[in-house]
């Protein structure tokens, strides 16, 4: 009698202890803190070396944070936007992907770390710590990072332009793109906020100010009043010129982007469109109507946890790369 009960409560306790290591998995692996013993400094490293870029080139912030989202909407979170192709096959090489800038910042941080703890710190997590520390180098939001990726080996420019999102999406295409990646409505109008900072080229959205639907008309969704000042600045066919995001504010990372969706003022259709669900209209407007920016900064922190989770490798998946743009 006493050994079947000893069994059974060693069974509870088997089973109790299996159900958490399954919870620990199901966050990928992924730990805040995870280099603590491994290497110590590296995120005091990494944070180092972005906040003296940002202190001199603060535009740098902006496409860092895009970086990491790139990365991780592409086979996740393993740093195949950092591969180079010998023959411009590579990720970095899509047309999505050929705006972004601040690679050297990543190489920099890199050799430092490798300076300091070889093959230690995956590219991945200097992605993922670089978007967390650009964004509060600027006053922005601030969230414990999590680490432990690993380095995928695999870069792939027809991937890219799969899984990223056009500009040009409607919000079941964005919807959807999210759910695949395990993210919500919600952390889809949180990170949209994200483009509370930065530039944007001409070509994101011309089509709707000049020729939206094939007849040389507008977006009707689109402010006429914005769409005057924006024609200004973006003449038709205009591949250089860049354009203020949050025009006044673009260096500033706030909520003032969902006030400007409100008012019809969002730039990519694929702001707009946050209106055209009732579920995210509601996030936007809570967001709109905040007093102050802490909620919105939460919120951001908590999505962009989300979104670095997605697809990484962990454990003896992987490689950590010695250089990011090489796998070794
Ligand atoms: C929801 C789907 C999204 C779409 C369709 C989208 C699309 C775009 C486009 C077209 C640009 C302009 C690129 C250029 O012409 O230079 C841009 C810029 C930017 N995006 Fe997004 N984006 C999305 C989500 C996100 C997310 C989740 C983040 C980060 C959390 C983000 C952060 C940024 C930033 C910071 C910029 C400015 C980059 C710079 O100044 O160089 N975006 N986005």
């Amino acid at each position: 009698m006493a050994t079947s009960k000893l069994l059974s409560s060693l069974f509870l306790q088997l089973t109790f202890l299996l159900f958490v290591l399954n919870l620990a998995n199901a966050q990928g692996g992924l730990k805040v803190g995870f280099y603590a013993k491994s290497c110590p400094e590296a995120e005091d490293i990494v944070k180092k070396v972005i906040f003296q870029t940002i202190s001199t080139t603060p535009s740098l912030a902006a496409p860092l944070l895009r970086m990491h989202f790139h990365d991780c909407f592409v086979r996740g979170c393993e740093g195949s936007i950092l591969l180079n192709s010998s023959t411009n096959q590579a990720e970095k090489d899509a047309i999505p992907n050929l705006s972004l800038r601040g690679f050297q910042i990543i190489d920099k941080a890199k050799s430092a770390l490798e300076k300091a703890c070889p093959g230690v710190v995956s590219c991945a997590d200097v992605l993922a710590i670089t978007a967390r520390d650009v964004v509060s180098a600027i006053n922005g939001a601030h969230w414990n990072v999590e680490t432990g990726r690993r380095d995928g080996s695999v870069s792939n420019i027809t991937e890219a332009l799969m899984n990223l999102l056009p500009p040009t999406a409607n919000i079941t295409i964005l919807k959807a793109g999210f759910a695949l990646k395990g993210l919500s409505a919600k952390d889809l109008v949180v990170l949209s906020g994200g483009h509370t900072i930065g530039t944007s080229h001409c070509t994101a959205f011309s089509n709707r100010l000049y020729n939206f639907t094939g007849k040389g008309d507008t977006d009707p969704t689109l402010d006429p009043n914005y769409i005057a000042r924006l024609k200004l600045k973006c003449k038709p066919n205009d591949q250089n010129t860049l354009v203020e995001m949050d025009p006044g504010s673009f260096k500033t990372f706030d909520q003032t982007y969902f006030t400007l969706v409100t008012k019809r003022r969002g730039l990519f259709q694929s702001d707009a469109a946050l209106l055209d669900d009732s579920e995210t209209k509601a996030y936007v407007q809570s967001h709109a109507a905040a007093v102050g920016k802490s909620s919105f900064f939460k919120d951001f922190g908590v999505s962009m946890v989300n979104m670095g989770r997605i697809g990484v490798l962990t454990g003896n998946a992987g490689e950590i790369r010695k250089v990011c743009s090489k796998i070794n």
